[in-house]
């Protein structure tokens, strides 16, 4: 198959041209087809969301399990109302503060969203996005989008649209190339069928923002890692080792006075045993580290910086054929709580505490 790409010249508000490669993609979403395209977390392979063989197609391109549920993409509130059977308190107070933005509010599904898209489940994800090439898409295509990210299941997601090339050149119809995205990780997600909301993914809209409008968040426990290995996540996709870079990555946690040297020692071992070993850090921690083994994320104390650099960093080493990869932990309030998440994941909950 023939992959089209679309460049957007990144200029807002949209160019006449602009707006016809928009339609065009927008065009092809509606008769069916699968189109990447940019949002404000990562890039989306977006497809018809009430269209059971989109669906099916977009398993089939990523190569994801099948019952691994899609977002349904939205560029306004009336576009809600269909999808669902009903819009809890907390669901409304949460889209008024938050949306458009990244965050995914799970729902009781109605009739019209096909089982295929939610993966078996009687409830369905949505998102309304901020990105404004996202929002035309959705506005223009006259149907909400389903859209996982735009990676081979497994992989990091795609923070640009040549990771999405490496990935599904070939698979799928057409890339709306809008540059790379802003924040970098994907949405947050959270269950609002309940009494109370339930963090299931962490990601920008921190649970700090949502304490401000709905109270108490509690997190799906499953969440929290091999602390709790025999529990489900409600967010079926959190239970598989997402993220995950080729190399083997280990994190260092702990006194930060004291992380430097330890990885220095692992690290030295895995190359006294003839292994491509690289060391993911911060540039605070750069000079611990001699050599072109070394990519850094960004500065300890600017969390956006990480969260935007993280994805493309694991992609790097992937690319350059890295064996074994050692990593400190970083802070893990706010922003934090969602890289730290993302990288325990990467990692396999593969975490040296010291
Ligand atoms: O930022 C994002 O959310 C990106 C962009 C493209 O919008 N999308 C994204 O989709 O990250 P994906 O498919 O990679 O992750 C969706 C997550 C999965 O963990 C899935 O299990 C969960 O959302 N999910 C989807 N529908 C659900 C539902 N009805 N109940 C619980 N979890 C759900
Ligand atoms: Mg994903």
């Amino acid at each position: 198959m023939d992959t089209k790409i679309w460049k957007l010249s990144g200029k807002v508000p949209f160019s006449p041209e602009d707006r016809k490669m928009i339609e065009e993609a927008a065009g092809v979403i509606r008769e069916g087809g699968l189109v990447a395209f940019p949002t404000e977390t990562v890039y989306g392979l977006g497809g018809n969301a009430l269209d059971a063989d989109a669906s099916a197609r977009i398993y089939a391109a990523k190569g994801r399990p099948s019952d691994n549920p899609l977002i349904a993409h939205i560029s306004s509130m009336e576009e809600l109302i269909p999808l669902i059977r009903e819009v809890p308190e907390t669901g409304k107070k949460l889209a008024a503060a938050y949306w458009p933005g990244p965050l995914t509010m799970v729902f009781p599904k109605s009739g019209l969203v096909p089982l295929e898209t939610t993966g078996g489940l009687d409830t369905v994800a949505v998102r309304m996005p901020s990105d404004p090439a996202a929002a035309m898409l959705i506005r223009a295509a006259g149907v909400p989008i389903a859209a996982p990210s735009a990676n081979t299941s497994g992989r990091p997601s795609p923070t640009t649209a040549q990771h999405v090339m490496q990935d599904l050149m070939g698979k799928i119809d057409g890339i709306l190339d809008g540059g790379p995205v802003g924040i970098g990780l994907e949405s947050t997600i959270v269950d609002v069928t309940g009494e109370m909301p339930v963090l299931l993914r962490p990601g920008a809209i921190t649970v700090e923002m949502m304490n401000s409008v709905v109270g108490e968040v509690p997190v799906d426990p499953a969440i929290l890692g091999p602390a709790a290995p025999d529990l489900v996540p409600k967010a079926p996709g959190m239970k598989y080792r997402h993220y995950a870079p080729k190399a083997d990555l280990t994190l260092v946690e702990g006194d930060v006075t004291r992380v430097p040297a330890v990885i220095l020692d692992m690290a030295r071992e895995k190359i006294r045993e003839g292994k491509k070993t690289g060391i993911l850090c911060t540039e605070e921690m750069r000079h611990y580290f001699p050599g072109d083994f070394v990519k850094c994320v960004g500065r300890r104390s600017e969390e956006e910086t990480i969260a935007h650099n993280l994805y493309a960093v694991l992609r790097e080493f992937d690319d350059e054929g890295y064996e074994y990869i050692f990593s400190e932990g970083f802070p893990s309030d706010h922003l934090g709580r969602a890289i730290m998440n993302r990288l325990h994941k990467a990692a396999g909950y593969h975490i040296v505490k010291i």
